[in-house]
């Protein structure tokens, strides 16, 4: 009987090398196997025990989910914009990648949290953190080459009695909250809008303005989940496509990033089916002109 051929296996050595860099990649400094990586529709979040502080906002990022946003929409010296910046993660995960970055939020107590976070992780500050309206501060930016972001989402901080996590436990993301806290008092917090709607077209002026300040060819991700309004679920990122659309950006995809360690509420039990969000939409688009 003919010996089966078997395929040459690639050699020990070169099974973790991540891969080779295209020297006409414009995208990023990745490797092909770095970059494919990135491509797959869901990530797991990358929680960290030692950025406890970042639980002084009521919903931070984690710096490893937006260091690899960064490292696959930027190359070094790029310039990173988040008009929605909160406790700073977005300038903290930029510094640690050498890139530029402009931070913008309505709150000077987040702005103190940024500057507690970059001491605490010993970083040169690499970005500028603006404390104002992003509608306006907008006006004063230029040149970006990636925005990655996080709106309020509508008023659910106010509607649900959160507040921001006890961060006495091992976990941080299971912890209780402690009390009510929303982002602020002030009208122009797109948090303080009553009606959905007016959130939404709240949401697409400023992102309006901040598609002005892209290069063309460049990327936004706009990170959201689905949320209650009116006690009704609705399908938040249908909606954030539709008005980016309506600027003029183009729909890339979506990467669901998984939240395994959330805790479950029986939310509708025993009568009816209600959904446990354990997943933010990472929405990505272009704009291409
Ligand atoms: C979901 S949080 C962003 C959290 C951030 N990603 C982080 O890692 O901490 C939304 C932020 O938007 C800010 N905000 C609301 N309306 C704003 C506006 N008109 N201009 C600038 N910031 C605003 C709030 O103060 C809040 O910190």
């Amino acid at each position: 009987m003919e010996e089966k051929k078997k395929r040459p296996r690639k050699p020990k050595e070169l099974e973790n090398q991540p891969g080779r860099y295209d020297e006409r990649n414009t995208l990023n400094d990745l490797t092909g196997k770095e970059w494919l990586l990135l491509t797959k529709s869901y990530w797991e979040t990358e929680t960290s025990i030692i950025d406890k502080g970042a639980y002084k906002h009521p919903a931070p990022f984690m710096v490893g989910d937006i260091k690899k946003l960064i490292s696959l929409f930027t190359k070094k010296g790029m310039t990173v914009l988040d008009p929605f910046v909160g406790s700073g993660t977005t300038l903290i995960a930029a510094s640690i990648l050498g890139r530029k970055a402009i931070g913008i939020d309505l709150n000077f107590e987040y702005k103190l949290l940024y500057e507690e976070r970059m001491d605490h992780f010993n970083l040169e500050k690499t970005g500028e953190y603006i404390v104002g309206d992003s509608l306006k501060i907008l006006d004063y930016i230029e040149n970006v080459d990636y925005i990655v972001t996080s709106p309020p989402y509508h008023n659910i901080l106010r509607n649900t009695s959160k507040g921001t996590r006890n961060n006495t436990g091992k976990d941080y993301r299971m912890s209780a909250r402690d009390g009510i806290e929303y982002y602020s008092e002030l009208d122009n917090d797109l948090g303080n809008l009553e009606k959905y709607e007016d959130f939404l077209n709240a949401l697409k002026s400023i992102m309006e303005k901040a598609y002005g300040r892209l290069n063309n060819k460049k990327y936004a991700s706009i990170i959201i989940s689905d949320f209650t309004v009116n006690k009704k679920e609705v399908c938040v990122q249908s909606d954030i496509v539709r008005i980016m659309d309506e600027i003029g950006f183009e729909f890339s995809g979506t990467t669901v990033l998984l939240q395994p360690v959330k805790p479950l509420y029986p939310f509708g039990y025993p009568y009816a089916y209600k959904i446990n969000h354990h997943h933010q939409n990472i929405i990505t688009f272009r704009k291409c002109e």
